[in-house]
Order: structure tokens, then sequence, then C-alpha cells
């Protein structure tokens, strides 16, 4: 039975104890995937500049030019040639990453353009559309004048596009076409399209795998990475002011994991994102070392802080009181962002010969500066005691179950622990993991018990990697997969909502007992706190609305049964129990939602009864569960 002292004070659960992180390029995570622009290569900076993705059709040519380009950041852009007068129509299209999703809405499209002087343009006319991939189905067009642009200037135009009706698939394009009887050279840059986003945002986040992000409920998102902050070489770090202003002003850069990052979704997008979901961000600056195992030597590191200073005053400074608020301000934000963590580096427990000496360096200067942020080292390996330190753990499913106490072991006060990435993967080849299982699910729900009852010191936990576009993966299992048109919630996905959306702000002391334990037997560290043979647990309670959260995640072959006696409550009332199980004989080593079968293990809701304070329950084998119960 599990004894439960009802309370309204005790150890402090933080907001931020289920997060998410969200690194962009990994996967496509952003570019193809929660950017929810749908041209592939708009500006042709993928494959070293090249016309990747975009296919003629009709009559004429498309080739590349650099000739008196949109602007420095895009310094190439396509040149649409017909040497004859056309007689049919004739333009380019693009088909997206990996498809284009079409459904009824409005899509807004856009270019710069820009005609030579001998070019000629039959009524003066182009038509912008949205067809399957022949062009004999056209979902929706419109008409843009170009006739009055000038001749040789670059022009932007824009247009709505209005679909009413779905298409099957999502082997579909972006269609420029101009009508018969055209002739010459016209250019073009920066051609997007986008759907309608999460909460209408300009240059916004799609909204399926934005809404998935939110049903998270997230208490903090980290961003911009993980790998991708450092970038393949120090040029090639993330730069936070390459990443802001109009969408011509930013060049991009090489993505770490794959392809371009266009880095149209900036720094102000992603942490308007971040705002939009209502979750803190956990903001990771660049610390001075990239992929390519280099690192900024020590007399050399200070315009690298200056960076990160400017970033984060950027990010947070009154509007009117300095030179970065001030800038933010121009473009678009007045309001500063709370930014309550910044984490300095990533992973440089691969490189403390030199985080001894950056650390130091940048969170001697960022502390100063910034006193009411907590600043997150990235190891402690090398250097004086941090503030807190951000842990990674990608594991077999037993690790997790094994570390169940991992973090009643550890220092207190300080330092604090993010775990900043945490994953179950395969227990022989760590990549062979294809989607997240209910295994996995299993055990990492049970290590994130341990965050919980631990909150005196862990400031969170996320899983890692988040986003994964089924067709441009370098990295397995991931929490959320999606293509085009479908968004997955992995096992481990469903495990952590169920976690974040049923969050206590306190713990509750609680204990489990068999028939030959008393509760008063129970030893701290010892069976029946927390766990009971194959049972681990936690409860805690919202006290603004008065609620019991059990959470019991059970690793046994059979059923277990729980008599729930709440202590100091007489509540007679009705909650609810969200299950996360396989089924009977079902194997959880194997049971994945994938993008083929999303829908093969789902969440369950159950009403329980308590009747004067108590209550029984079924914990099925190999399962989550999450108790929530007005007292
Ligand atoms: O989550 C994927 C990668 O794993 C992250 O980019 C990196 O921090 C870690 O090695």
């Amino acid at each position: 039975s599990l004894n439960i002292q009802n309370a309204n004070n005790g150890q402090a659960i933080p907001p931020t104890m289920h997060g998410v992180i969200l690194e962009t390029n990994i996967n496509r995570g952003d570019d193809g995937g929660l950017y929810a622009e749908l041209i592939y290569n708009r500006a042709f900076q993928e494959n070293g500049r090249s016309l990747d993705g975009w296919l003629r059709f009709g009559e004429g040519s498309i080739t590349l030019s650099n000739n008196q380009s949109l602007s420095s950041a895009l310094p190439v852009q396509m040149k649409f040639t017909l040497n004859e007068t056309s007689t049919t129509p004739s333009g380019f299209k693009n088909g997206g990453y990996y498809g284009i999703s079409i459904q009824p809405q409005n899509y807004t499209a856009s270019f710069y353009y820009r005609p030579s002087t001998s070019a000629y343009i039959e009524g003066g006319k182009l038509t912008i559309g949205l067809s399957n991939l022949d062009g004999s189905n056209i979902y929706g067009a419109a008409t843009i004048d170009v006739y009055n642009a000038p001749v040789s200037v670059w022009s932007n135009f824009s247009a709505t596009i209005s679909v009413f009706d779905a298409a099957q698939s999502t082997q579909n394009v972006f269609f420029v076409a101009f009508p018969p009887n055209s002739r010459g050279d016209f250019e073009f840059n920066l051609i997007s399209c986008f759907p309608a986003t999460f909460k209408n945002r300009t240059n916004g986040v799609r909204i399926d795998i934005a809404q998935a992000f939110a049903d998270l409920k997230p208490g903090f998102v980290r961003l911009p990475g993980g790998n991708d902050l450092e970038g393949p070489t120090i040029p090639e770090r993330f730069i936070w002011n390459n990443t802001i202003g109009p969408l011509q002003n930013r060049p991009g850069r090489r993505g770490t994991w794959v392809g371009y990052n266009t880095e149209g979704l900036g720094i102000i997008e992603l942490l308007t994102f971040v705002e939009d979901i209502g979750a803190t961000p956990v903001l990771a600056v660049y610390a001075g070392y990239s992929l390519d195992r280099k690192a900024v030597p020590q007399d050399q590191l200070q315009p690298y802080i200056d960076e990160v200073i400017d970033e984060i005053d950027f990010i947070t400074a009154p509007a009117d009181a300095s030179r970065m608020g001030a800038l933010r301000k121009h473009l678009g934000r007045s309001e500063p962002f709370d930014i309550k963590y910044v984490e300095i580096g990533n992973e440089d427990f691969v490189a403390t010969s030199t985080y001894s000496y950056r650390w130091p360096a940048f969170h001697n200067a960022l502390s100063q500066r910034y006193p009411n942020i907590t600043f997150i080292a990235t190891t402690t390996s090398s250097i004086p005691s941090p503030p807190a330190v951000d842990d990674h753990d990608y594991q077999p499913p037993q690790f997790f179950i094994n570390n169940f106490r991992r973090y009643e072991n550890i220092p207190r006060p300080k330092p604090k622990v993010l775990v900043g990435e945490f994953s179950t993967i395969n227990a022989r080849d760590s990549n062979s993991l294809p989607y997240p299982t209910l295994a996995g699910a299993v055990a990492e729900s049970i290590y994130r018990i341990g965050f919980e009852r631990n909150s005196d010191v862990i400031i969170g936990g996320c899983y890692a990697p988040v986003l994964q576009n089924v067709k441009a993966t370098q990295w397995t299992p991931n929490l959320i997969p999606f293509n085009a048109n479908l968004v997955v919630k992995s096992t481990s996905y469903l495990a952590q909502q169920m976690f974040g959306a049923n969050l206590g702000n306190i713990i509750l002391n609680s204990t489990a007992t068999n028939s030959i334990m008393t509760h008063e037997s129970v030893q701290k560290g010892g069976e029946g706190d927390g766990k009971l043979g194959n049972l681990y647990f936690t409860a805690s309670k919202r006290t603004d609305s008065n609620t019991l959260i059990v959470k019991l995640v059970s690793v046994d072959r059979n059923d277990t049964l729980v008599n729930v006696q709440i202590q100091d409550s007489l509540a007679s009332s009705e909650g609810v129990m969200y299950i996360l199980a396989g089924g009977p004989g079902v194997d959880p080593s194997t049971l994945s939602n994938t993008i083929y079968n999303p829908n093969a293990v789902s969440i369950i809701t159950k009403l329980i009864w308590a009747t004067g304070g108590k209550f029984s329950i079924t914990v099925p084998p190999w399962s989550v569960v999450v108790v929530n119960l007005p007292l």
C-alpha cells in the first residue's frame, strides 16, 4: 500500500521540471520542420550555393547568377531565361522539404524579382500557385502584377494563395509561371511560401509541430543547441546577430547536422515561440569551442564574451535604456524577454583543458553583469564549482532504472542540475533504435520521478533530441518524428506529456509497504522510499488547486494492485488516472509509435474514486501511470 502525507508545505518543485530542447538544424528540425517556410533552398544556399530543389517547366532555363545580388547575406540568385519568345506557360517549381502539405487555408507567398532590360512578360503578370507535381491539378493560384517592376532593380512582391480543397498527397509543388509570349532574363531570390502559422506569427512556426511542443506543457526550452550552438567550426557557430532582422540580411550558415541553416527561425522567433508555449528559455551561449575541436585561445576570448554580452543585452535589456534593447525594439519587439537561465557552452566535458579558462572568463563577466541569471556549466571537471551543471545521458533503459537514486547522492545545495539531454538508446548499438519504445518511455519516467523527488537540486530535465523530419534523419530516436503533414507523438513523448501536464508544486511524503513492512520501518533511500520492488512512485500536490498528483511507474511483468491512503485527508472525490501501457503479451522494448503506425500506443484515461482519503488502482505491467485527484 502507498501512504501519502497530505500537507500544504514541502519541498518545492520548480515549474521548469520537465522541459524540451529545441536544437535547430538536427534532423531538419527547424528548416524543413518547425519553421513553417515551405520552400526548400529559397535563397539558393544549399549544397554550396545551388539550384537544388528547383525545376524548370515549359520553356526556358534556370541558372545561378551572382551579379548585383539582393544583399551581401544572399549573394546568389536564380535567373530564369527565355531566349525565344515562349509558346507555352513556362517557369519553375519547388517541391518543398520532402513534400508540401496543401490544406484548405491561405498561403502567403513572396519573392524578390528583377527583370533585365529586354525582359517582356505578356500582360505583365506572373501566376504563382500550389499544384501537384505535373501541374495537372492546381489547388490554388494568384497573379502578381510585375508590369511596373523597375528594370535591373530588386523589388519585393507578395500574394495570398487561397486553397479550398486539400491535396491527398504531399507530392506537390509551389510554382511561378510566365504566360506564353514572354521573353528575356528574370532574376529571383528569397522565394517564400508560408501556410498559416502558430499564433499567426509572421515568419512563424508550423502549427501541428508547435502544438505538439505546447501540449507537452514544457517548463523550459533549451535552445539553440546542442551541437548546433557550437557549429562545425568557430566561424560557423551560432552568431546571434546573424539571425535577426529582415530575412535578406540573414546569411545563415552550414548546418551542423544537415544541409544549410537559413536561420529564418532566428533568436527573436525562437524566444517568441518559447513565450507562446508558456515556457522558460534556457539560453545556451557560445563559449569559444566548436566541433572541429578547436577552442578560442585564452588571450583572444574577449570578443566572444562581448558577443554574448550583446546577445543577452539584446534579449533582456529595456528598450529605451540600451543600444541593444533599442535594436530589439527597432526590430519589432519592444518588451525584453525574461531569461532566468543561461548555459555557457555545450558538452565541454570533451574540452576540459580549455573550459578551464573559458568557463571562468565567461562566467565572471556574465555573472557580474547579470546577477539575476543562473549560469549553467556543461561539466564540473576542471572548473571551480559552478552554480549549476548540465548532465547528458544517452543510455539503455536499464541505466535509467538503475540510476533512480542518482540525484539523491549528489552534493547539495549546489551545483544545481539541469539534465539538459537524456533519452533511452538501444542497449547494443547506440543509434539503432529508430523510434522511442514503451520500455524506453518507462525507464525515462523512472529517471524523471528521480528528478521530482530531488527537486531541491534538479532544475529540470529534457529528452533529446526532440525533432526529427523522418526524411532527413541524422539521429534516432527522437521525441517528435514528423513528415510534411504528420506529427508522431512517440511513446517517450506521451510519457513526458503525462508528467508535464500533471506537475505539482510541492512534494508530499510518501512511502510504500508490502505485507511484511510498516510505513514506520521504511528507511530513506531504502525499499518503500520512492520504490517498492518493481514499482517506482512519487506524490506531489498543486496547492493552488488542492490537487494530489501520484506518479507510478512499473517494470513488473504483472499487474500491481496499489491501495492508496492519504493521511490527513478524508477526500471523497472523483479523479483521473492516465495510463501508458502496452496490451497483454506486448513486448515493451518493441512497442513504438512510428510514422507508419503513429497510434500504436496512446494514453488511456480512467476515472477513479477516493472515499475517505482512500482509493485503489491497478498499475499494468511496464507502464507509466499518473493519478490526478482533487483533495
Ligand atoms: O541531442 C543530440 C546531440 O547530442 C546534441 O547536439 C549534443 O549536445 C549531444 O551530443
